[in-house]
């Protein structure tokens, strides 16, 4: 819906500075009707270059502000490693490492008091998907973020990622990811007209080169979060070129 497309990069546990090395040589010349962000490991966010035109991202906050919490990362560390977005809610962080809703919110709203731009990860698992229930479980991680601040949405980008498309090679198709990102704008729109109409929706799950262009193509489909294709240097900057028109 909105003009420029966003194309983000989750990097996951992998990457190396080498990796940085040649991303960012990739990326030199991105063409300017596109924004990028990368999400490499929070320990790599230092071999950026200063000088750069894409942004970068964490995958991960912490829901306090400082102390005794071994291993975690706050706010403050982030955007003192260079970052200005981060991922919250993605469905690994929510499988693996037991993030509820609730846990969600709590870092939203620290992400968002810090400044820090949150990418919300939201989407149905393979069974809840075969059950048809896609539509409610997306209602019910948006209403809880919309509970805990309204405000939030505003400020906030929303990634689109059904569960069983992750990795898999099996992407929604443009339609399938067309509808569900229709019904997310619908249900911002519900709570806030201007958060809808200017909100950025990611699809993620299995993109690639081949197709890319078929999903920017669709009107609600404001852009892509990358997880494996946004290892390949050559083949992130296609898809970002390929969201620029
Ligand atoms: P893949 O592109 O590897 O399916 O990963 C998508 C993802 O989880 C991005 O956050």
């Amino acid at each position: 819906m909105t003009a420029k497309k966003l194309i983000a990069a989750n990097w996951k546990m992998n990457g190396s500075k080498a990796l940085v090395d040649t991303m960012a040589q990739q990326l030199t010349n991105l063409p300017s009707g596109v924004d990028v962000l990368l999400c490499p490991p929070a320990t790599l966010l230092q071999y950026f270059p200063a000088n750069r035109q894409y942004a970068l991202g964490a995958q991960n906050i912490s829901e306090h502000d400082a102390g005794a919490y071994t291993g975690e990362l706050s706010s403050n560390l982030i955007i003192e490693a260079g970052a200005n977005f981060v991922l919250i809610g993605h469905s690994e962080r929510r499988q693996y490492f037991a993030e509820t809703d609730t846990l969600v919110c709590a870092k939203m709203q620290q992400a968002v008091k810090a400044g820090l731009t949150p990418v919300l990860c939201i989407g149905e698992t393979l069974a809840e998907h075969q059950q048809q229930k896609t539509q409610q479980v997306i209602a019910k991680q948006l209403a809880a973020v919309y509970a805990a601040q309204p405000e939030l949405l505003l400020k906030s980008v929303i990634a689109y990622e059904p569960v069983w498309a992750i990795g898999t090679g099996e992407s929604a198709t443009p339609e399938q990811a067309q509808a569900i990102h229709a019904f997310i704008r619908q249900q911002i729109s519900d709570y806030n007209s201007v958060a809808a109409a200017t909100v950025k929706i990611l699809y993620g799950g299995s993109v690639n080169a081949a197709n890319c262009r078929a999903l920017f193509a669709k009107a609600d489909i404001d852009g892509a979060l990358v997880g494996g294709a946004s290892l390949k240097p050559a083949e992130f900057m296609q898809i970002c070129q390929s969201a620029k028109d």
